[in-house]
């Protein structure tokens, strides 16, 4: 191992935008062992009163998570949401088309909503766009969100839930631009339909936002064509256009995977400029965010995932590494780099189903990316910091000039708290790194911890539940605006500090 250099230099002043805590959201999907076996389990010994299971619940609390998107996925566009909610015995029992499996419903929007509370995050429905019409998604914020004495608020109360759900994020379908999608759409035939959907479903209740479907992947051939006409048609009826995303190194070029950060910033800039252009175009003065409702480290992509039509079947159960868990680190600092746009954001999916947590039994393991999104889903908080960096600089088969360390800091000002997080790419360096606070405040280093490891393709397994964690580390001391941390090769450090008010 040898030592590099480099300096982050830290404004408080240089702000890029307030953090929404919307970009520390999960997703939920009736797909594998997410909902049955993941958070809904009467059977388990972990199980409460509602049969949601207790480990798993806090788990999910542990992660801080804001925002929880339902029910899928490609689920989406063939369900029927009357069949998941009324008494559980008259529910029906469905072969289940995107993912070949057998749908119970005994997990339905009423549960959901128990299940938002139990973990204090706000609920984001998706409506199906699929076999679904416009007037059943009108239906369903009908039955969420009015207050009663209509036909679907009182079918909402006579299940048991008197007081409205008050959802206040809704998708507009998902995926549509993917032939895999059941009714899948072309742009034009998406953006009409999405139009009338969310003019119904603002019509019921005028305070929710609502989100388009935007490009699955920057590898759709259809991308940003596809963004840029749904936009053109729906532009005044939603508030965020989507993006779904998955990576992972198939290629077994670990130094490339280890620049994703630069693919996901790409991706954002180019909506971010075909939010801009057709806002433009429109000479409208509404605005569209961005929200990231699907992303994640998905290995198993691409091969077959069906589930023979049993119920809950084991799908995408992916193994993490350190390797993956530094990438998600860089995705979380991606989303604060470009907080100006990127409002939402939801990590596929929250349990079993290409997920850091994993059930086995009553058995509950916590896989490497688990700490990584966990540091900064409660660290960072107010205004994302335009962090000025300076770092050796690599080149990767897929990436020119990247540099060897990715960071993204936060600061907020009513509490003088603020947060760096440091990713290492290097494989082999470890980086003395000058923090340097610019703006002539006296700051303290407060708290340090780091995840790292020789091995990128090190995991945590149900023998060994804790080789790739996080570590509290001694916090590098503040001489003057300076502090020297060292980052290992391989590493994701976070370190808070806080204004000195002694010595203001
Ligand atoms: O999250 C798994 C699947 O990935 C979702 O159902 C779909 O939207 C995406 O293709």
């Amino acid at each position: 191992m040898s030592n590099t250099t480099a300096e982050v230099y830290l404004d408080t002043n240089r702000t890029i935008a307030p953090i929404s805590p919307l970009l520390f959201g999960g997703f939920a999907e009736h797909m594998g062992r997410c909902i049955y076996e993941g958070i809904y389990d009467p059977e388990s010994a972990h199980a409460d009163e509602y049969g949601l299971r207790k480990d798993v619940l806090e788990a999910l609390r542990g992660q801080a998570y804001t925002v929880i998107r339902y029910p899928g996925g490609n689920f989406l566009s063939g369900y029927n949401w009357l069949d998941g909610v009324g008494p559980k015995k008259q529910r029906p029992h469905r072969r289940e088309l995107a993912w070949q499996s057998t749908e119970t419903n005994q997990f339905g929007t009423n549960e959901f909503m128990t299940f938002c509370k139990a973990i204090d995050v706000a609920p984001m429905l998706a409506v199906n766009m699929g076999t679904g019409t416009i007037q059943s998604a009108s239906d369903l914020v009908e039955y969420c969100n009015v207050l009663g004495g209509t036909y679907w608020s009182d079918l909402r109360a006579s299940h048991g839930y008197r007081a409205p759900h008050d959802v206040r994020y809704w998708c507009v379908g998902n995926e549509m631009d993917g032939p895999w999608q059941i009714g899948h759409l072309d742009a034009v035939e998406y953006g009409k339909k999405a139009l009338e959907a969310a003019k119904m479903m603002k019509w019921q209740d005028p305070t929710i936002e609502t989100i388009l479907c935007g490009s699955s992947s920057d590898l759709m051939p259809t991308y940003p064509e596809w963004d840029r006409i749904a936009l053109e048609i729906a532009w005044e009826h939603v508030d965020y256009l989507s993006m779904h995303y998955y990576t992972n190194n198939r290629e077994e070029d670990t130094a490339s995977y280890l620049a994703s950060a630069l693919r996901f910033e790409r991706f954002v800039d180019t909506l971010d400029g075909t939010l801009r252009y057709v806002k433009a175009k429109g000479r409208s003065r509404h605005d569209v965010y961005l929200s990231w409702d699907e992303w994640q480290v998905w290995h198993s992509i691409g091969t077959p995932m069906l589930g023979e039509w049993t119920e809950a079947p084991h799908l995408a159960e992916d193994v993490y590494t350190l390797e993956d868990a530094l990438v998600v680190a860089q995705w979380l600092n991606v989303f604060l780099r470009k907080s100006h746009v990127l409002k939402i954001a939801c990590v596929a999916q929250i349990v079993n189903v290409i997920s850091w947590l994993q059930t086995r039994g009553d058995e509950l393991l916590k896989q490497s990316s688990y700490y990584a999104f966990k540091l900064v889903s409660n660290l960072a908080r107010g205004e994302a910091l335009d962090v000025l960096v300076k770092a050796p600089i690599v080149q990767t088969k897929q990436y020119d000039g990247v540099p060897t360390l990715d960071v993204s800091s936060s600061y907020e000002v009513e509490t003088g708290q603020g947060a760096i997080f440091l990713v290492n790419r290097s494989q082999t360096d470890a980086i003395v790194t000058d923090l340097i606070w610019q703006n002539g405040k006296t700051f303290l280093v407060d708290k340090a911890w780091q995840l790292s490891g020789n091995d990128p393709k090190e995991s945590n397994t149900w023998d060994q539940p804790n080789r790739v964690v996080t570590n509290p580390i001694s916090p590098p001391t503040i001489r003057g605006d300076r502090a020297m941390v060292q980052l290992p090769p391989l590493s994701f450090t976070a370190i808070t500090f806080c204004r000195d008010s002694t010595n203001q």
